[in-house]
């Protein structure tokens, strides 16, 4: 017995068993020339899955839209290429004992002309706006929103089709979802913009639709943030109340696990409690949460003074992560840099080796390992 057992026991969602409590984050790593995932992101997601991870969130993913990539070599999750490479993933992380769920990406606005596949289209947004004022790029159309929904829907049917386990939305960090949620971004005249819950009705419009194509039974995860990749201060939710007004008409969509992302899992979300985000979207939702940010490391991720690059992190203690897991403040723990650092981490932790992990390090994402 160890610890950090709690973290190891088995655990039945309402649609996904797993077993244990240990996520991947998703993370992107921009190793898939011709945006097709080959045979060492194959291996490299075999290994976390041989680690002891119980759920893998892979790497963004583009949904089949001309303006979904914001960087390039990022895998698409459409055409038969890609699906191929995704499938032999999905059978390895199988085989290695763990479960899989691809996160389906448009980077709306982030997107720049030029980046592959794509060539010269603009980035597509609400309003045109990655940063709130500056328009550069494209104000989307109801027909391109309608095109965007359905290549959401498709992605996640073909998915399910190669044997993924869930599906994850990402509407965080200030990409495109999350340009419609945030007023900033979203100063459309029509009836995707209003308060939070009209400019939820993208979200709501994709959430449906992937139910639609995936059936009652298949989990989805929906990915969100307060803070936006564009302000780090930035919030949708100011209050408990506000929150739950915001995900509750999600999780009648169609939610059943949100991914609650925070780039320091123990801070509390609100004053005079101290539950996290992933801790307050459980307790008003009931629906599973996924916690994140900095987990066994002691610096997040994102550094706030401009310098680029995921910041560079020593290992740190797990305590007040267990503390809060034996509370039963949220479902699952994402893991996203300490798994880049050592893929058998789960494995590591299980066993108590705490002073064999490794640090991370910037130029760990220089290969693919
Ligand atoms: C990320 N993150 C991220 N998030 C996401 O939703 N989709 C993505 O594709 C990526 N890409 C990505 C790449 C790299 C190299 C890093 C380090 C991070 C954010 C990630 O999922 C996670 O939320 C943060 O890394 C915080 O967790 P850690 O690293 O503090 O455990």
């Amino acid at each position: 017995m160890t610890q950090a057992d709690a973290l190891f026991q088995p655990v039945e969602l309402d649609k996904l068993s797993l077993k244990n409590r240990i996520v991947m984050a998703p993370m992107t790593r921009t190793y898939s020339p011709g945006n097709v995932p080959n045979d060492k992101v194959v291996e490299y997601y075999r290994r976390r899955a041989e680690g002891g991870v119980g759920l893998i969130i892979t790497e963004g993913t583009c949904v089949d839209h001309i303006a979904a990539h914001g960087y390039p070599n990022v895998p698409n999750i459409h055409g038969d290429d890609a699906l191929a490479g995704w499938k032999k993933v999905v059978d390895a992380v199988h085989e290695a004992g763990g479960k899989i769920a691809p996160q389906l990406w448009h980077v709306g606005a982030i997107r720049r002309p030029g980046v592959t596949p794509g060539g010269d289209t603009p980035g597509y947004s609400p309003s045109g706006m990655a940063v709130p004022g500056k328009v550069v790029g494209h104000a989307m159309t109801q027909t391109d929103i309608d095109d965007v929904v359905a290549a959401f829907a498709r992605a996640a049917a073909d998915a399910q089709a190669i044997g993924f386990d869930a599906v994850e939305i990402h509407g965080a960090h200030g990409y495109l979802i999350d340009q419609f949620f945030w007023d900033g971004t979203n100063q459309r005249d029509d009836t995707y913009n209003g308060d939070l819950a009209a400019r939820s009705r993208f979200a709501l419009e994709i959430v449906r639709a992937v139910r639609a194509a995936v059936g009652p039974e298949f989990p989805i995860i929906f990915r969100y943030s307060q803070w936006k990749q564009q302000n780090y201060a930035a919030r949708l939710c100011e209050t408990p109340e506000e929150l739950g007004a915001f995900l509750q008409p999600l999780a009648e969509a169609g939610v059943d696990i949100f991914h609650c992302s925070t780039r320091r899992f123990w801070e509390p979300e609100f004053e005079g409690s101290d539950l996290n985000l992933a801790g307050w979207t459980r307790k008003l939702t009931g629906k599973a949460a996924i916690t994140v940010g900095s987990v066994g490391l002691n610096a997040d991720f994102l550094p706030d003074d401009g310098t680029k690059g995921f910041r560079a992190a020593e290992t740190a203690s797990i305590d007040n992560l267990l503390e809060r897991v034996a509370r039963d403040e949220f479902d699952l723990v994402a893991v996203g840099r300490a798994l880049i650092a050592n893929p058998d981490w789960a494995n590591q932790v299980a066993a108590g080796q705490f002073d064999s992990l490794a640090a991370y390090e910037k130029k760990m994402l220089e290969t693919l390992y």
